[in-house]
């Protein structure tokens, strides 16, 4: 037996990018949320240190400035209409972020209060910017609290741990999608004018992460399996202060706030690799820079991490050489309780998972693998485009980290993550809305949901000796240390050799629990799978970029290529094999540079 309901819009996922699309959806069509889990544990509510626009609020900035680093940051990958577009945005979604009831923190004067982030700088002098808006260091919780507020009182419909199997996509245009209830194991055919996509990132192909259990790329795996595209996939990007081992994110608000990153030998490194900025490069610089350290053998003990210092005397004295002061021109210092308000959850999580004490200890650090650049294609307005033409296709839209806009390009600067999802999560609901205004409903296939029905079956009767567990290990494993940090050739063509035999040990796995009462071993083994895809397509689209950007740092070709590189990576599954197409960034004012820091 299938349930089956009827929408306007059907929003898959309950993150911020989903929020704000069902919220803005809402206000003209009938719209439901689905997400797998309860919508206030989505990913964005770990998102710690802020989001970016230039509010000016504390000293001079300007939505060019943020415009031109993002661009700058992206490694001029990122397509310049929609990193304009999003930064010009900006400042607005702040206000209305604001009105709608986020408790940002304040300045002594009661204006929102912004810190400096990675990359974001001054375009005259070079030096940090205060731009990144925050609420402490819960920034992402607070956007998830406020907008699933918003859309309870605006009668927003949820399906609550609701997993999506499937898209319904019938005579080249979108008819809904299918989804198994966790609590019954009962499958329901979301029959809609418009789907949203908003599933979030696949951080989970890799060890270490700072990514949610629940961030195993369903959505894209889901659109690879339907035959269209994913672009720019080879990019992925590695936070470089994860809790070592753990993964945790350590915001880079620490280092807004003036901590610094300390090798084995007692040493600011970063000086030495972004003169500028320092610890406030760029996330793909630091962490190259912090990897650099430990291969040379100044990790700390001889071990894969480094220092990360906020203690109130270092941050002091560092403040004082660099010649920090505070808007106002007065020497920037601070104490053990400012950095206690300003940063409260990351002290809690080294006091709780480390028994480190980061006001009078350093914390031991190491990059993670955090934010999904490359995604489902889209335009600035959400919709997803299926080939090299950008062609639209109807009904069918997506935002936030699953999504490729692409405004974040070979690495995305911090705070733009939920910048992005605040943006582009509106005009995706914006426009879905008015899709769903003019469209019909197409009419539905006799059984939609056979095809996933018999996918789930096989799963849970697989007679096989083959442990989801060990292979998602393997996978997680080969991932991280072949298709991380640094690449080359050979390291990716065993990787890949490796996707292939675990996708061929998956259709061997079997599940211990047959019930169908939250049967989440189950869907964990449905999970892999989309995990297993996912790898494969980042691993196949970083082999064939021969060039080095961003966050994609290939130790067999060190250099950037724009001659032959400057382009959009589109890759597609077909018959069993991966198809890959290229598509022209969009470069609107500002050429591409060399990127100094
Ligand atoms: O460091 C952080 O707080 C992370 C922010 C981001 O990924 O934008």
């Amino acid at each position: 037996m299938t349930k089956l309901h009827q929408f306007d819009v059907v929003v898959v996922g309950a993150g911020g990018a989903g929020l704000m699309a069902a919220l803005y959806a809402s206000r003209t069509a009938k719209t439901a949320v689905i997400s797998k889990l309860y919508p206030t544990r989505s990913h964005t509510g770990t998102a710690q240190g802020g989001i970016g626009a230039a509010l000016g609020n504390l000293e001079e900035d300007h939505p060019e400035w943020h415009t031109y680093d993002t661009v700058k940051g992206s490694d001029y990958l990122g397509d310049q209409d929609a990193i304009e577009f999003m930064c010009y945005e900006a400042p607005q979604a702040i206000i209305e972020l604001e009105h709608m009831g986020l408790p940002f923190d304040r300045t002594p004067d009661g204006r929102i209060s912004q810190r400096p982030f990675g990359g974001h700088t001054n375009n005259v002098t070079g030096k940090p910017v205060r731009r990144a808006c925050h609420a402490a260091d819960r920034t992402g919780h607070m956007i998830l609290q406020t907008l699933y507020q918003q859309c309870l009182k605006n009668q927003v419909t949820f399906f609550d741990e609701f997993q999506v199997l499937d898209l319904i996509l019938v005579n080249g245009r979108t008819a809904g999608v299918v989804a198994v209830e966790l609590a019954t194991g009962e499958f329901h055919t979301f029959h809609a004018k418009a789907v949203i996509f908003a599933t979030g990132g696949h951080g989970r192909i890799f060890e270490v992460t700072s990514n949610a259990y629940s961030y195993t790329g369903d959505g894209a795996a889901i659109v690879l399996r339907r035959g269209l595209p994913l672009e720019d996939m080879e990019f992925f990007q590695f936070h470089p202060t994860g809790i070592y081992k753990l993964g945790i994110l350590i915001t880079e608000g620490v280092r807004g706030e003036g901590g610094v990153l300390i090798n084995g030998l007692g040493e600011r490194f970063m000086s030495k690799y972004a003169p500028t900025v320092k610890d406030l490069a760029s996330r793909d610089v630091i962490s190259r820079a912090i990897y650099t350290e430990i291969r040379e053998g100044r990790g700390v003990n001889g071990q894969n991490y480094v220092w990360l210092d906020v203690r109130p005397e270092s941050v002091n004295q560092y403040a004082a050489m660099d010649g920090r002061t505070n808007p106002d021109g007065s020497p920037y210092t601070v104490t053990g309780e400012q950095i206690l308000t300003k940063l409260p959850d990351i002290i809690d999580f080294c006091r709780v998972y480390l028994g480190v004490d980061p006001l009078t200890e350093m914390m031991p650090v190491q990059p993670t693998a955090h934010y999904t650049m490359g995604g489902i294609p889209t335009n600035k307005y959400g919709e997803v485009v299926i080939d090299e033409k950008n062609t639209v296709l109807p009904g069918l839209y997506a935002a936030g980290e699953c999504a490729c806009v692409s405004v974040h390009g070979a690495n995305r600067l911090g705070t733009n993550s939920l910048l992005d999802l605040v943006v582009f999560g509106k005009h995706a609901g914006l426009k879905a809305a008015e899709f769903a205004k003019h469209a019909d409903f197409e009419a539905l296939p006799a059984h939609p949901e056979e095809e996933v029905r018999a996918q789930l079956e096989a799963l849970r009767n697989g007679s096989g000796r083959e442990n989801a567990f060990e292979i998602g290990r393997e996978m997680r494993k080969v991932m991280f240390e072949e298709v991380g940090i640094y690449r080359n050739e050979r390291g990716m063509r065993f990787a890949i050799e490796k996707i292939h035999e675990l996708k061929e040990r998956y259709k061997h796995i079997r599940v211990r629990d047959t019930g169908r009462i939250f049967n989440t071993e189950l869907l964990n083994a449905w999970e892999l799978g989309n995990l297993l895809d996912v790898a494969e397509v980042v691993a196949e689209s970083a082999l064939n970029r021969t060039e080095s950007r961003g966050g994609h740092s290939r130790e067999d070709y060190p250099d950037r290529d724009d001659q032959n590189w400057l382009k959009h990576t589109l890759i597609w599954k077909r018959n069993g094999h991966t198809e890959i197409s290229y598509k022209p960034v969009v470069i609107t004012k500002y050429p591409p540079k060399e990127r100094v820091y």
